[in-house]
């Protein structure tokens, strides 16, 4: 199991080792302070105003989320020369979100999920006895929350500024009903960008029902800059020894998988490519990886930070980690892009133009009796933290 490293000043987690600045770096960080500022991003139908908070750590790092979705429209970070280039896949206007082709492949970029991350098998589960019917969005399957899920809903959104860094506080209110789902889910969710080049995410709900909640976020990261083309050079390291394999529709079959001999080995750093191709039957099904990992964590680390993936771009020396509270964490290699979406930079998004690394419990949960439970009950809160921290190495080799 890997803890999380933390450094004693910020105990609560929140606090990670700094990236060495170079002399670039080092110039703007003298001339930046942390920030955040708030402007109009366009206007949904019913005329309900949709507002942009730019964030800016004082140390090279700014990102944008919005308020439709909670999406992380922006995220630009320095490279290994102190280039800062825009790491995750989005569109810079409301539309690009909106349009028809963008529903139709539904690739979600950048939002909040919920209220149940990943598959449900056939919009259905039982629970107390009683059978609830969900909105099938993929296939005969329910799909991050349905047909309008906590990506396209208008979230509240207020910004602040404390000894952690700059953030919003987003608050979304789930009907009783919605998508099908029992009970009303009052959901919060900040994200911090910190002075120690992380992006802290806090999710937190309760409810007046027992419900199924997975709350996730599902930026795609290109660490070389969206829009640079494939993913698959980025070498990739999964705290995980296990995954959760999938039947051809890619629900969960209940069983918890070892990786060794597999491609789905991670435990050390490999290039995302390396296998991908190879016969092998899980592969075939996601057309590529597009699976929950099982994360290494023993009893006494349950509910805290764990480091869960690292990923290096070989070119840019961009790193992310990702740390979490999460049992799980779904590896998908962007297979279903396909070049109909045009990002913000006016480039294709290709397939394996980006990737999404989602922390999550399981698949399927609410069906899966061998899983880790899902439901949230009246008086309970709902509480899980994720870590992205940033950073940059000079050795293409080194993992
Ligand atoms: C799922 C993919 C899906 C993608 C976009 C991922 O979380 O695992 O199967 O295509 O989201 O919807």
């Amino acid at each position: 199991m890997i803890r999380f490293q933390t450094i004693p000043r910020l105990a609560l987690g929140m606090g990670m080792t700094c990236l060495a600045l170079n002399a670039a770096q080092a110039g703007e960080m003298t001339t930046q302070t942390p920030s955040v500022e708030k402007q109009r991003f366009g206007q949904l139908p019913d005329g309900r105003k949709v507002e942009a908070y730019h964030l800016r750590n004082g140390h090279g790092i700014d990102m944008t989320v919005i308020t439709y979705g909670g999406i992380i429209t922006s995220l630009r970070t320095p490279d290994a020369q102190g280039n800062v280039d825009d790491i995750v896949l989005g569109f810079d206007s409301l539309e690009g979100y909106r349009s028809d082709a963008y529903r139709q492949s539904n690739p979600y970029f950048g939002a909040l999920i919920g209220r149940y991350g990943n598959r449900i098998a056939e919009g259905r589960f039982m629970l107390d006895g009683t059978t609830y019917e969900l909105a099938t969005n993929d296939g005969p399957h329910h799909l991050h929350g349905g047909d309008k899920g906590f990506d396209k809903r208008l979230w509240q959104a207020h910004s602040f500024e404390n000894d952690t860094g700059v953030g919003v506080e987003l608050r979304y209110t789930s009907e009783d009903g919605e998508e099908g789902y029992p009970g009303r889910l009052d959901t919060r969710v900040t994200y911090t960008l910190t002075a120690d080049d992380e992006v802290i995410i806090d999710y937190h709900a309760t409810t007046d029902k027992a419900t199924p909640v997975n709350l996730t976020q599902h930026s795609y990261f290109n660490l070389a800059g969206e829009g640079s083309g494939s993913i698959v050079d980025h070498r990739l390291m999964l705290n995980a020894d296990a995954f959760t394999p999938v039947d051809d529709t890619l629900i969960p079959t209940g069983e918890l998988r070892d990786v060794a001999g597999t491609p789905f080995d991670f435990r050390d750093a490999t290039p995302i490519g390396a296998r991908i191709g190879e016969e092998n039957t899980q592969l075939v099904y996601g057309q590529g990886y597009d699976h929950n990992f099982v994360l290494v964590r023993d009893d006494a680390s349950a509910g805290e930070l764990v480091t869960a993936a690292r990923v290096v771009a070989p070119q840019s020396g961009r790193v992310l980690e990702i740390a979490t509270t999460e049992p799980g964490i779904q590896f998908y290699s962007g297979n279903f892009l396909d070049g109909t979406l045009i990002g913000k930079g006016g480039d294709a998004y290709e397939k394996r133009s980006g990737f999404a690394l989602e922390t999550q419990h399981f698949p399927d949960s609410p069906n899966q009796a061998g899983f880790p439970s899902t439901i949230l009950a009246p008086g309970e809160t709902y509480e899980s933290r994720t870590v992205w921290r940033f950073s940059t190495q000079r050795d293409d080799n080194a993992s």
